[in-house]
This record gives structure tokens, sequence and C-alpha cells, in this order.
């Protein structure tokens, strides 16, 4: 093998890592990926019907997902609260900053749930779901920007779908928000398949996924990087002692056929029972180990 295909590996290796790096950190996916889906939620809301949820539309790209929208009288929302999706608002809820107006976007992410949001040791049992409140005052306003909802009552509770847990041991599912500050909690269910929040972001039921594995997990997990990483450096130390042992080589040759040039008595070496100048050996064409002359 040559110093020229250890660099490609090299090479590789590096952008393996980079990429490796970046799937580590995608909050902005989600971002993006709720920037879109209130995109296509806002043109639902063009001629909608107050307290009446709409569905969006969504590109072929996001299939499997749902985003549904509804313009809300915050009057009404803060006397007898409302029911969309699989959210129960409580009466007392106000935005704030105090709008009279309010558009709501609901998601339910469907299969991508565990492709956008994960929380390590756990595993999603159900979809997740999430809501965003808009101020919708200004209707032929482009932005739509976002408002802080104040409970002063109860939370609003999210209703999901019965979900199986998986056989074989004494499974825990437990709710899990990602709120829209970027916190992450889990908590206790309040009823079978019920989570309440206080906050305005994402949803789901997860289970602990069970110690044994995760150790397991982690240990292949940690031969696989030092494996890589010690790889890496091997393969770049071989190219160094490579890039070396060519350059003494060709220095070597170098010297000696200067020295024949010259016409310098040579080393000598007893072959057999004649003594012979072992320089001759030099003189024809040197072929190296790598397989090309330099
Ligand atoms: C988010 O990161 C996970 C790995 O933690 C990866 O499997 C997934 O594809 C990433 N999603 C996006 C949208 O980049
Ligand atoms: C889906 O397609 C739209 C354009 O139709 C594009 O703007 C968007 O980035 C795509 N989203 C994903 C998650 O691939
Ligand atoms: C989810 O299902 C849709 C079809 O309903 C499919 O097009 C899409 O690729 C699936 N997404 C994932 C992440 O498997
Ligand atoms: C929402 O649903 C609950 C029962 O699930 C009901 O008690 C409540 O009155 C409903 N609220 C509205 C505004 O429809
Ligand atoms: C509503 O939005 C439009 C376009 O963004 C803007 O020109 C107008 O001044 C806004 N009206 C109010 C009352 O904010
Ligand atoms: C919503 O509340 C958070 C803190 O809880 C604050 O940082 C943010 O600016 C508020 N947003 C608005 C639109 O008031
Ligand atoms: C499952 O665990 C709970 C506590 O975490 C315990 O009360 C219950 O008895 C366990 N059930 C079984 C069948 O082991």
């Amino acid at each position: 093998m040559g110093c020229k295909s250890l660099y490609f590996i090299s090479v590789i290796g590096f952008i393996f890592f980079s990429s490796f790096a970046q799937s580590l950190q995608n909050d902005s996916a989600r971002l993006s990926l709720d920037a879109l889906l209130q995109h296509y939620a806002s043109k639902a809301l063009a001629r909608s019907h107050s307290g009446i949820l709409y569905k969006a539309s969504l590109p072929a790209n996001l299939s499997g997902m749902e985003a549904s929208v509804v313009r809300q009288r915050s009057g009404s929302l803060w006397s007898r609260g409302a029911n969309y999706s699989s959210f129960r608002f409580p009466p007392r809820i106000i935005p704030s900053p105090y709008t009279r107006r309010l558009a709501m976007v609901f998601e339910n992410l469907g299969n991508w749930s565990s492709y956008y949001y994960r929380i390590p040791g756990h595993s999603l049992v159900t979809p997740v779901v999430g809501f965003r409140a808009y101020d919708a005052s200004n209707f032929s306003s482009i932005v739509i920007t976002p408002v802080n909802l104040s409970l002063t009552g109860d939370p609003i509770f999210i209703h999901f779908p019965p979900f199986l847990l998986p056989s074989g041991l004494n499974w825990t599912a437990r709710c899990v928000t990602f709120s829209v500050d970027g916190t992450v909690v889990l908590a206790n269910m309040i009823l079978p398949n019920v989570c309440s929040t206080r906050k305005q972001g994402h949803f789901s039921i997860v289970v602990e996924q069970p110690k044994r594995n995760e150790k397991r997990a982690w240990k292949v997990w940690k031969w696989w990087v030092i494996g890589l990483v010690g790889g890496f450096v091997g393969l770049v130390g071989i190219c160094v002692v490579c890039i070396l042992v060519r350059h003494t080589r060709a220095k070597k040759i170098r010297k000696m056929e200067k020295k024949a040039d010259q016409g310098e008595s040579f080393n000598t070496v007893w072959i057999g029972t004649s003594k012979m100048p072992s320089a001759a050996v030099t003189r024809t064409q040197p072929i190296l180990e790598n397989g090309y002359a330099p």
C-alpha cells in the first residue's frame, strides 16, 4: 500500500468523524421543521373561522406528519378553555403579551418522531405531539410572532392514544416534555395515557430502556470510538513513517552515488575468500519496497 492510499483513507476517516459530530447536535433540524410546519399551517389559516381546527396540507417529503391550525379568541380561551387535537386547554389561560386573537399550531410527528426527538436511555412509545401559540391579531401580517401563554388555573392536559408497552419486563412509562425554552423534563403520568404541561413545546411518552442493554451498548460504542480513533492515529503515523523512510533512503542512495562518482575508496566486505567493494550493489537502479521509483 502506497503513501497516497493511506492519505486518502485518513481523509475519509476525518470526514466520517466530522459528519458524526454533526449528527449529535440537530436542534436546528427541529427548529427548521417547526418553522416549516408553521409556514404550511399559516396557509390554512388564511380563510378560516374562529374556533375551527384546520388541517394543513403538507408536501410529500413530510408525509407521515400532521399539522393543524386554529384561530382562537383570547377571551373565549380565558372563560371556557378549549379542546383541540390531543390537547385540553382549561379556562384561565391568557396570552402574554396580551393579544385579542391567537393562532395555535398543532403538530403530530407520526413516524418521524424518533428521528427528531430522542432522550438518552429511553424509547418513545407514542408519537411526538406539540403545540405553539402565535399572535393572530393582524391578519394581513406575513410574520407571525409566537406568544407565551400564562396559565393561572389548571395545567394543559395531553391525551395520548393507547399504546402497548414492550412485554417481558416491568416497564414504567413516563411523560416527556421538550419545551420551547429548550428544557427536557420527565414526569409521571397523571392518568393512564395523560400528561400535563404548563409550557408550550413537544410531548410524548417514553419507557426507560433496560439498564443491561444500555451498558452493553455503551461498551460496544466505546470500542468503536477507541478503534476508530486508534485506527486514524495509526494511519497518520504509518503515513509519516512511510514518508520518512522514503526520504532517508533516497538521501543515502544519493550520497553513495556521489561518493562513487568522486572515485573515493569503497568500504569492503569479505565474500567467500575475496574482498569486494560493497557499494557495487547500489549501482543498479534501486527498487523500493513501496513499488514505485522515486
Ligand atoms: C438527529 O440525530 C440523530 C442521532 O442522534 C440522527 O440519527 C438523526 O438522523 C438526526 N436527524 C436529523 C434531522 O439530522
Ligand atoms: C421539504 O420540501 C420543502 C420544499 O417542498 C423544503 O423547503 C423543505 O426543506 C423539505 N423539508 C425536509 C425536512 O426535507
Ligand atoms: C413515514 O411514513 C411515510 C408514508 O406514510 C413515508 O413516506 C416516510 O418516509 C416515513 N418516514 C420515516 C422517517 O420512516
Ligand atoms: C373539553 O373536553 C372536556 C372533556 O374531555 C370537557 O369537560 C370540556 O368541557 C371540554 N371543553 C370545551 C371548551 O369543549
Ligand atoms: C399588519 O401587518 C401589515 C403587514 O405586515 C402591516 O402593514 C400593518 O401595519 C399591520 N397592522 C397592525 C395594526 O399592526
Ligand atoms: C416568553 O417567556 C420567556 C421566559 O419564560 C421569555 O424569555 C420570552 O421573551 C417570552 N416571549 C414573549 C413573546 O413574551
Ligand atoms: C414493578 O415495579 C413496581 C415499582 O417500580 C413495583 O411496585 C411492582 O410490584 C413491580 N411489578 C412486577 C410484576 O415486578
